[in-house]
């Protein structure tokens, strides 16, 4: 195979990883792609899309479930909603969820089952933006695409030590991305550059002797890469306070409801809930509970969301099964705890629920 690489920093970087690369479920091996074999868009993309919320090693078991689920898109496509989003509780930010089936079924209905093979058709898909548009560009379809996700932000800056703080630097690290990425084996050196920020050239410590970039790297020559990207200064999270109800009949039976379809954690399964609000009053504490029952304090979770920290108390009591039945609320049902795991609560109900019920969930994973 002969290769006409573009750069000069994409050759040592490519010999890099055909030595060093992660071996992940996700990935055909080095140069395989651009020697004819055929990646999997599918695969490429759940995995990116589901790497964007987590770490590669929580999202692996994840990939694993959705693969032997749904093998093909169109599997994917014809799912239940209400299943394909018990199945990602835990992974978080559940607008991703949606959006993945949304466009499992416009690449089913739209497309015959294939995706689209350049970054422009992949963005005018539900839920992927310029991100995943270029990952699965390069990596399934071997488009000279420029990939940036956090790690390689983190390479770029140190690359060319970028004082300009994050996120105020990124159209010049994406124009530095773009100039790097080889005609030849994008999709490898895109995955190449993320390999190399989680394992060498990481936050904390960067291993800079083993760099395939260390000649040429503008932050190890200057003084210290660790100071590099360089950040703004983090705003604190505000606080938001609720209560949590978690009723349990004799029969080992919990009260569950379904969230509001549009918002946060929209159609998600949760235990009844106050209001989230910024004020530690009334309408978030035991007064504001479903119905009447003698509720005792189970202690307080903590949960951050992406715009605010949630601190929820939780509340437990032992209904009489029949009278709850009867006089319960009619707008959930009720539960075997033992059928928990099978339903699709997002992890701070997870962790509510444990707060109450500490044998409820077998594994501590959400
Ligand atoms: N993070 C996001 N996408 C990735 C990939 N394809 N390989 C390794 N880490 C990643």
């Amino acid at each position: 195979m002969t290769i006409t690489l573009d750069t000069p920093l994409a050759k040592p970087l490519l010999d890099w990883y055909d030595r060093h690369h992660r071996d992940l479920p996700w990935r055909v091996s080095p140069g395989m792609t651009a020697s004819g074999v055929k990646t999997d868009p599918y695969r490429v993309w759940l995995s990116e899309v589901m790497l964007q919320q987590t770490t590669v090693q929580a999202v692996k078991p994840y990939f694993e479930k959705f693969l032997q689920r749904w093998p093909e898109v169109t599997d994917l496509a014809a799912a239940e909603n209400d299943e394909v989003m018990a199945a990602w509780a835990g992974l978080g930010y559940y607008a991703r969820a949606r959006n993945l089936k949304k466009c499992a079924e416009a690449v089913a209905r739209e497309y015959g089952g294939i995706f689209p093979d350049t970054e422009e058709g992949l963005k005018s898909l539900p839920g992927i933006g310029d991100y995943t548009a270029a990952a699965v560009a390069a990596i399934a379809f071997n488009r000279q695409a420029a990939v940036m996700d956090g790690n390689v932000e983190r390479v770029i800056s140190r690359l060319y030590a970028i004082d300009t703080p994050l996120p105020a630097a990124k159209p010049a690290m994406k124009e530095k991305v773009a100039r790097l990425t080889p005609a030849t084996r994008p999709g490898d050196f895109a995955q190449a550059m993320m390999d190399l920020g989680a394992t060498i050239c990481t936050p904390k410590r960067p291993a800079c002797s083993l760099c395939p970039f260390r000649g040429g790297c503008e932050a190890l020559k200057l003084s210290d890469p660790e100071l590099f990207p360089v950040k703004a200064a983090k705003k604190e999270k505000p606080v938001r306070h609720g209560a949590a109800f978690i009723a349990v009949t004799g029969d080992g039976e919990i009260l569950l409801r379904r969230r509001a379809e549009s918002g946060l954690l929209g159609g998600m399964t949760e235990v009844p809930t106050t209001a989230w609000t910024a004020r530690l009053d009334g309408e978030t504490s035991v007064s504001a509970a479903p119905f009447e029952a003698a509720w005792q304090f189970s202690g307080t979770v903590i949960h951050v969301f992406t715009h605010f920290e949630l601190r929820l108390s939780i509340w437990r009591a032992a209904i009489a099964g029949q009278v709850a039945r009867d006089d319960g609320p009619n707008d959930g049902w009720w539960e075997p705890v033992t059928n928990l795991e099978a339903q699709a609560l997002p992890t701070i109900m997870k962790k509510a629920i444990a707060a109450a019920i500490p044998l409820a969930f077998k594994t501590s994973k959400g």
